[in-house]
């Protein structure tokens, strides 16, 4: 059975939500996988699965969930060769549409050149400022990692 590590940075709790459906579609495609908050997640456990995978929401005008600022920087001396990995998050395309979900483009940049192969399409999510996030968005999410635990 392949093993994977979801790791979120969430201010407000969306990316958390994401998170519940990447596991969700895992588990439904038989992956061993565990799930934590960046905060309590040290970059040496990346290597132990045989995918990981970063969910940021973006924050400021396209920076990374502040929670996720110290771990991408660690990050910079790791290196994880032979392992398959994956990017989501959420952000608002109607406020920042020259920013939409940037962190997530820097957290594939950043794993790509730790040498991990990026498995699956970068997921961006569209939420609204101040909403949650929507049934439809779960069911994508939760379709997007049943198809990547199916490349595992
Ligand atoms: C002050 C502020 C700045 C934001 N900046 C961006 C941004 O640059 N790009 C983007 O796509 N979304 C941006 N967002 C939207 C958030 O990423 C979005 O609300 C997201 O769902 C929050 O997820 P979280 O609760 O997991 O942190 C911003 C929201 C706020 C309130």
């Amino acid at each position: 059975m392949a093993t994977a590590i979801v790791v979120f940075g969430s201010t407000t709790g969306n990316t958390e939500t994401l998170a519940g459906s990447v596991e969700e579609g895992l588990k439904e495609g038989l992956v061993d996988v565990t799930v934590k908050n960046v905060t309590q997640t040290g970059v040496e456990e990346l290597s132990s699965y045989d995918c990981i995978i970063l969910g940021s929401s973006t924050w400021g005008l396209g920076e990374l969930q502040d929670d996720f600022v110290p771990f991408h920087e660690k990050l910079a001396k790791v290196t994880l060769h032979g392992k398959k990995a994956a990017v989501f998050g959420p952000g608002d395309e109607e406020s920042f549409p020259d920013n939409f979900c940037t962190a997530v483009d820097t957290l594939a940049e950043r794993l790509t050149k730790c040498g991990a192969a990026i498995v699956a399409p970068k997921l961006k999510i569209q939420t609204d400022i101040g909403s949650g996030v929507d049934d439809a968005a779960e069911e994508e999410v939760k379709a997007w990692a049943l198809a990547l635990a199916k490349s595992l």
